[in-house]
């Protein structure tokens, strides 16, 4: 069965959506399986640039059909604003866009709460969408479904009940006043959701038994994924492979193939541990050139070098075979270029990412330096046309992560991406 999926291997923004949108000319459906309005997705054609946070980067190319599964969680509102803004870029969204019944629904109280938490001393630096608030009602199973959010009684009783259970954390002031926003713009909110919606595991499962290609992106990275990352300073949800069968109903069989995204350098946006952080004089530069600062909310992205035990563990935990390199351009004129091989905590070396938050806190990384290369890569368009050095930079990576690099990306636009093997992607 043909599916691919495609997940960010560090702290997100690696450059999830330039590539999905690369590979969704051959795919006929393309799928986010988690995360919500969180996302910043930036695909760049022909010198237009898309943002996109909710609906799948498969979009733009007019063949694929587009799902949000029931693993994602929705704001109809956001979702509304982004539809709006395709149609008024001359996108064709309506007949190619499906949202799962089974979705949760982030409503304005969800947000809400997210900025309460992000007040307190336990915060971690969230996108404030309410994503954790909404993941929070879904596993206490008070959650409001997309199939509900049709029904207005049922979203009526569901959301008063909701209410009730979160009073005292948003005070009563609060309540009265967020209930009667959500009960003013429900009518509107419900009219446009209603024609999107659909049971999309049911479509995905027509799709597979007639081996159409199916290409799942994951929001997110694998540092952020709530099991497997750097917990608590994560996303609720799971980004990893393994959350795509869940968050898109499909099941573990129907996964071929696992193509991870990873930048030549690291990021991260928020709060958390970042072993490979880089001093401010050094990330001021590679931020500027690389302009890291979020498709979200517009955060400077903290930077670090590439670090491999990280890269170790989430090629490990969601079985990546394969990789999509980016933003090699970027680091054009960085001299030297370095790497971590490996933590150096307690006297031992650790070659996996630790799970204990105070190894993640102490850990130090031990470093290779690599020559830099300098010039400019952007027009760049086959492996053989890289400065010698960038070509050494990626085959060392290659050989340490015994994970070929398939993929690599030069710029931000569409064309600025090439492929170093011939044959199918999808397994
Ligand atoms: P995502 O969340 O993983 O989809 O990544 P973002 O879109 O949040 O962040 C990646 C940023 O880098 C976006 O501004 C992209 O347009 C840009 N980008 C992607 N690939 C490249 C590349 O190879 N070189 C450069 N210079 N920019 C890139
Ligand atoms: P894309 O898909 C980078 C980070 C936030 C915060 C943590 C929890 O564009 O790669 P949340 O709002 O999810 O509860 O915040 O996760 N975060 C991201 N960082 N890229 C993203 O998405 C992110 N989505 C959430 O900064 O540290
Ligand atoms: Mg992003």
């Amino acid at each position: 069965m043909p599916v691919l999926t495609v997940i960010g291997a560090q702290w997100g923004d690696e450059g999830k959506g330039k590539i999905v949108h690369y590979l969704s000319q051959g795919a006929d459906w393309v799928v986010r399986y988690q995360g919500g309005d969180n996302a910043g997705h930036t695909v760049v054609i022909g010198g237009e640039s898309f943002a996109l946070h909710l609906v799948p980067s498969g979009i733009l190319f007019s063949r694929p059909r587009n799902a949000i599964g029931n693993g994602v969680v929705v704001n109809p509102s956001a979702l509304q604003g982004e539809v709006r803004m395709l149609e008024g870029r001359g996108i064709r969204v309506r007949g190619r866009l499906f949202v799962s019944l089974r979705a949760h629904v982030i409503l304005p109280y969800h947000i809400a709460l997210d900025r309460v938490r992000e007040g307190g001393c336990d915060a971690i630096g969230t996108t404030l969408k309410g994503i954790g608030p909404c993941y929070e009602d879904k596993v206490a199973r008070r959650g409001v479904r997309v199939a509900d959010f049709l029904e207005p009684e049922t979203f009526r009783e569901l959301m008063c009940a909701a209410f009730s259970a979160h009073s005292a954390e948003l005070g009563r002031l609060s309540v009265a006043r967020l209930k009667r926003e959500t009960l003013a713009a429900y009518p509107g909110l419900r009219r446009f959701l209603e024609p999107f919606c659909a049971d999309t595991g049911w479509l995905l499962a027509q799709a597979l038994s007639t081996k159409r290609r199916v290409l799942m992106e994951s929001a997110q990275g694998a540092m952020l994924d709530l099991d497997h990352g750097t917990y608590p300073f994560v996303t609720s949800s799971n980004p990893i492979s393994g959350g795509a069968c869940v968050g898109a109903g499909l099941p573990p069989t129907a996964i071929d193939a696992v193509l991870g995204v990873v930048k030549a350098y690291t990021t991260r946006v928020g709060l958390g541990p970042f072993p490979t952080e880089m001093p401010e004089r050094l990330a001021g530069r590679i931020r500027e050139k690389g302009r890291e600062y979020g498709a979200t909310t517009g955060r400077p992205r903290r930077i670090g070098w590439l670090d491999l035990p990280q890269l170790r563990s989430a090629i490990r935990v969601s079985g990546i075979g394969r990789l999509a390199l980016t933003k090699l351009d970027t680091l054009s004129g960085t001299d030297p270029i370095r790497a971590c091989t490996a933590y150096r905590w307690k006297g031992r070396l650790l070659y996996d990412f630790p799970a204990s938050r105070r190894a993640q806190r102490e850990a130090r990384p031990v470093y290779r330096d690599m020559p830099g290369f300098s010039g400019d890569l952007s027009s760049c368009r086959s492996f053989a046309d890289l400065p010698g050095a960038a070509r050494r930079y990626v085959r060392w990576l290659e050989s340490e992560l015994r994970c070929p690099v398939i993929i690599v990306s030069v710029g931000a636009s569409h064309e600025q991406t090439f492929r170093r093997s011939d044959g199918s992607l999808w397994g």
